[in-house]
Order: C-alpha cells, then sequence, then structure tokens
C-alpha cells in the first residue's frame, strides 16, 4: 500500500465565526498582529469589525493593503519591511486569495529571509513561520488552508508557485457571511478556481483516498449552488456551500496539487491582470479533454458528483459528460470567454507553454504533456 500525508490547519466554519479572530491569535501567542487585507475587502467594510475582535482580544495591530490582485513580489517586499518595522509578531488575512498568498509570502521571508524565487517549488522552507490566521472573503482561492502561495515574479512575467507545508495557516476561519459583499463577476471566477482545484486534484496522480472525498464533495457542492450564488449575491444557503467547497476544494489540491490547467493560467496570470478563475474558465475544458482518455472512471465520477445520470452511459460517454456539464455551468454563469478575450496575443503562447512545462503543477498532470501538448492547448483555448 502506499503511504500518503494529508495536512490540514485547524478550521473554524460557520456564519460569525470572524468574531474568533481575536481569541484565535491570542491563543496562538500573538502581540501584535500584522493584517494583511486588500482595498476592495477594506471597502466592504469586513476590516473593522476583524480590527475590533483583535483589539477585545488584547492585541495590537497593524494594517497593510497595498496590494493587487495577481499580487507582486515587490508588493511582499513592502509588507516584509512594514512588518519588521512594525515589529509584528502574528500575521492574519481578512481578504480573498491575494491577501492571503502575500500574508503567507510575507510570513515565510519574516523569518527565512532572502527572496521569494529562493523558496519557488516543493519544501523549500526551513525555518518556522510566524502564526498565522486567515478569514477569507472570497469562496474560491482555498488558499486559508492550503500548503501553497502563489506571487506574481514582475522579472520573469510568471506566477511563481511556492508549495510547503510551512505554509498552512494555524487557524482558517471560514465565515460565509463574509461571501455577501462580493459582487456577482467575482463570485463566478472565484467559483471557477474551486471548481478548478476540485477536478483536478480529483484527476491528480498524487490523489488518495483522502483527496479523492474532499474533491469530490467540492465539486457536488459548486455544481449545486455557484449558480445560485452567483444570481443571488445574499442566498446564505448558496454562499455556504461554495464556503465549504473552496475550503475542502483546497483541502483536496494541497494535499494533490493541480495539473495543466493552473500550470497554464499561472502562466497568463502573470502575463495579464484578470482574475485567475476567468483564466480558469477559459482553459479548464480543454485541459479536462486532453487528460480524459488518462482516467475516464474519475471524468465519470465528476459527471456523477455534478449530479448527472450516467447509469445508462458507457464510461467514455459519462466521462464527456463531465466536460459538457463544466462547459454548461462556465456558459451559465458568464464566464464562457476565450483566451483571446482575455487579452492573450498568440504570440505569447509559445513562452508561455516552455513556461508552463516547468510549474510544479504539471507533475501530477494525469497525462503527461510536453511542450507541444500545452501549445495546442493554449490555441484551442484562444
Ligand atoms: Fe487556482
Amino acid at each position: 500500500m502506499n503511504i500518503s500525508k494529508f495536512v490540514t490547519p485547524e478550521i473554524i466554519f460557520g456564519r460569525d465565526a470572524l468574531s474568533q479572530i481575536g481569541e484565535s491569535a491570542a491563543r496562538l501567542g500573538a502581540s501584535k498582529v500584522f493584517v494583511v487585507s486588500d482595498a476592495g475587502v477594506i471597502a466592504a467594510g469586513w476590516i473593522e469589525p476583524a480590527l475590533n475582535y483583535l483589539r477585545a482580544a488584547g492585541l495590537d495591530t497593524e494594517v497593510f493593503s497595498q496590494l493587487t490582485t495577481n499580487p507582486k513580489d515587490h508588493e511582499v517586499s513592502a509588507g516584509v519591511e512594514k512588518y519588521l518595522a512594525a515589529g509584528c509578531d502574528a500575521i492574519v488575512a481578512v481578504g480573498g486569495g491575494s491577501p492571503t498568498d502575500v500574508a503567507k509570502a510575507i510570513a515565510l521571508l519574516v523569518t527565512n529571509g532572502g527572496s521569494l524565487r529562493d523558496y519557488e517549488g516543493i519544501n523549500r522552507i526551513v525555518r518556522p513561520l510566524p502564526p498565522m490566521v486567515i478569514a477569507p472573503t472570497t469562496a474560491g482561492a482555498g488558499s486559508e488552508v492550503s500548503q501553497f502561495a502563489i506571487i506574481v515574479d514582475t522579472e520573469r512575467r510568471l506566477k511563481m508557485s511556492i508549495i510547503s507545508k510551512s505554509l498552512i495557516p494555524d487557524i482558517a476561519i471560514v465565515d460565509p457571511e463574509l461571501l455577501r459583499t462580493k459582487d456577482a463577476g467575482l463570485a463566478a471566477a472565484t467559483g471557477m478556481d474551486a471548481l478548478t482545484h476540485a477536478i483536478e486534484s480529483f484527476v491528480s496522480l498524487a490523489a488518495t483516498p483522502l483527496t479523492d472525498m474532499h474533491a469530490l464533495k467540492a465539486i457536488e457542492l459548486t455544481a449545486r449552488s455557484l449558480l445560485r450564488a452567483v444570481q443571488d449575491r445574499n442566498d446564505m444557503e448558496a454562499n455556504t456551500d461554495m464556503a465549504l467547497a473552496s475550503m475542502i476544494a483546497g483541502i483536496a489540491f494541497s494535499n494533490a496539487i493541480l495539473g495543466a490547467t493552473h500550470a497554464m493560467t499561472h502562466q497568463v496570470d502573470g502575463l495579464i491582470d484578470k482574475h485567475h478563475g476567468e483564466t480558469n474558465a477559459a482553459i479548464l475544458p480543454h485541459v479536462m479533454a486532453f487528460n480524459l482518455s488518462a482516467c475516464p472512471d474519475k471524468f465519470r465520477r465528476i459527471a456523477l458528483a455534478m449530479g448527472a445520470s450516467v447509469d445508462a452511459l458507457s464510461t467514455e460517454r459519462a466521462a464527456s459528460k463531465a466536460i459538457d456539464m463544466v462547459k454548461e455551468l462556465i456558459g451559465a454563469i458568464g464566464l464562457a470567454k476565450g483566451l483571446a478575450q482575455i487579452g492573450l496575443s498568440s504570440q505569447d503562447i509559445p513562452q508561455l507553454s516552455r513556461n508552463a512545462v516547468k510549474d510544479a503543477c504539471l507533475v501530477t498532470n494525469p497525462r503527461s504533456a510536453v511542450v507541444a501538448d500545452i501549445e495546442a492547448l493554449f490555441r484551442q483555448a484562444l
């Protein structure tokens, strides 16, 4: 029997879970907390209650919010300087995947030193990080439970994947109430990211029974509730489903890694500042079609999890139904766009393809892919 490892943080889940943020940071030994967020989250009104809970727990705070979507290496450097100058000893993020990944990258550099490139790839962090508490305000990235931090290297214009157990936050506070304030477009894009995490980790070469159960449940919840969450931002049943889906898809991919879709989107996102979920939507169906022959039964189970009746179908027919259903969902939530519409030029494809085959996420793709395969997939997705 193969041996597998499975890691998750402590998870506090449910409506009003944000109220636990102060007590959570305090019991990790924090005294001055570096709070990472962004302008959108601050405007949505979530930073004030978080700061109040932290202060009520007797903690000092320092807020850092100078960051963008697809967060950049220089934004992390600015955060590191501010953290050290303020004498902080713990990190809290209140925000989506971008503030969370910036918080993780700052935590990494303040105790390990050097530059982010020193840690690109798998298991290169040696010293412990400061205590980390993450409260996501979007349902998609799953970064609150994952061992990933994805940061844009602005010189090379690509996303670096830093993967290490050290990047798993100590406590994830997942409060579906926080999802109310994101707009429909962001709900669609982030939800698509969650679905991509679930599908890629389910068919990953590193999948285990422990990751499969989380991935499949995330697929089921997304198929059931993403469209509803996009259509009605106050549908708390749908928001709760999506908060759970995003988190468990995060647990699945944190442990099983991802695949060719993410190896490709990491390159596009480094070049074009569009939401990562939109890039996933453009690429995922093509990668699924490419991968189908490697694991048709897994694709049949994806169709089943999405609610298809597959009993009367051959494995191949049922498997391709999974792709049809994903395309249908992408259309329904308004993300059916090619990469050209997102802003990619065909001239960029050769370089992006050469970079994609070096991305750590490609290692676990169920079908091996060389540069020519990736180029063909980029052209299909254009
Ligand atoms: Fe992602």
